[in-house]
């Protein structure tokens, strides 16, 4: 007997071919559009998961927090509710928070097995490893994976709980929220439910400071993009040379982050044979976060077929958790 499940191996949905192919074509198609943009899942390898959770930890940044505060109070009566013998959790990062629900599934006599899903494999590796030796017995099926392509193959057995949390559903656009809310819930069997955290619209200083940290942690992290492509796709970016701009969009309910070239720069991509020029103070978008109004999100939620059963905030209002049904 092994000693622990650690041992299975992920589940690959993102071997290199497939991530090249992905990072390519999102860095073509965001360099050359005016306005630049740049996806925010490719924020994320070892360093960026890293700024990430750095992040977590600053004093701004008030989700994480939140969202721990309210799986601490109400972690036991979510999984009672759910029935749930597997947790699937899309966007698993470092699976901080994941230990309050698989305690709580524990203790309701329910808990089987554990599919963190994450698009970073080192990351997701070790975060596997740890629960696995943590849970004895657990079945941990790691899968490395996009959660806007691969929600079709993720795995099916078991009563599941699918746990999205920390606010990431606010980095897709409301459309790409349409399409992966209807994905997830034609993908749910009988049974199983969803776990979504999701952060709230609140005073706009709060939200800016959140992502403009004093300690310029989110700065880096943004920039950790630039660093991403010089790597991958034999770029000449200068990281340095781009400033963090932080900003709240009250028409769309949204914080986005940008890079603004400090100077006009000329910058090669060599892997993509591409050059790509930037004005003094150009703006490539790197991420939307998404805030919510909760009439707003049992909207979106409702008309992609989910039932709410709970809903909790934390004292203070800044965050939700829910639990739907399909
Ligand atoms: C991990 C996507 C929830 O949008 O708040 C943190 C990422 N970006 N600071 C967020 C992030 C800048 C974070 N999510």
């Amino acid at each position: 007997m092994p000693i622990s499940q650690s041992t299975v191996q992920p589940i690959n949905h993102l071997d290199r071919d497939y991530l090249r192919h992905a990072l390519e074509h999102d860095v073509r198609t965001g360099l050359t559009a005016t306005p630049k943009w740049l996806p925010p899942k490719w924020f994320y390898d070892e360093v960026g998961s890293d700024l990430f959770s750095q992040i977590t930890r600053l004093p701004e940044y008030y989700p994480t927090r939140r969202e721990l505060a309210i799986l601490r109070a109400r972690a036991g009566e979510l999984a009672a509710a759910s029935g749930a013998d597997t947790l699937v959790e899309l966007g698993s990062g470092t699976s901080e928070k994941t230990v309050l629900l698989l305690d709580a599934l524990t203790e309701a006599g329910t808990l089987r097995g554990y599919t963190p899903v994450d698009v970073d494999a080192v990351t997701l590796r070790s975060a596997a490893h740890r629960l696995a030796d943590r849970y004895p017995g657990l079945a941990v099926q790691a899968v490395c994976a996009d959660f806007e392509r691969h929600l079709r193959l993720l795995p099916r057995t078991g009563r599941r709980m699918v746990a999205f949390l920390g606010g990431t559903i606010g980095n897709l656009d409301p459309a790409a929220r349409e399409v992966f809310l209807k994905e997830l819930r034609d993908s749910l069997l009988p049974g199983d439910t969803f776990l979504l955290g999701a952060d709230l619209v609140k005073d706009r200083g709060r939200l800016v400071a959140a992502y403009d940290d004093a300690a310029g942690v989110t700065a880096a992290f943004n920039r950790n993009v630039l660093h991403v492509i010089n790597r991958e796709l034999d770029a000449g970016f200068e990281p340095d040379a781009f400033e963090h701009v932080a900003l709240y969009d009250d028409d769309n309910d949204w914080i986005e982050m940008r890079l603004r070239a400090s100077r006009a720069m000329r910058v090669r991509v060599g892997g993509l044979g591409l050059v790509v020029d930037f004005a003094e103070g150009e703006e490539t978008r790197t991420e939307i976060s998404a805030k919510f109004r909760p009439e707003g999100l049992r909207r979106e939620l409702a008309a992609a077929g989910f039932a709410v059963r709970r809903w909790y905030t934390d004292p203070s209002g800044d965050f939700a958790l829910l639990l739907a049904e399909a």
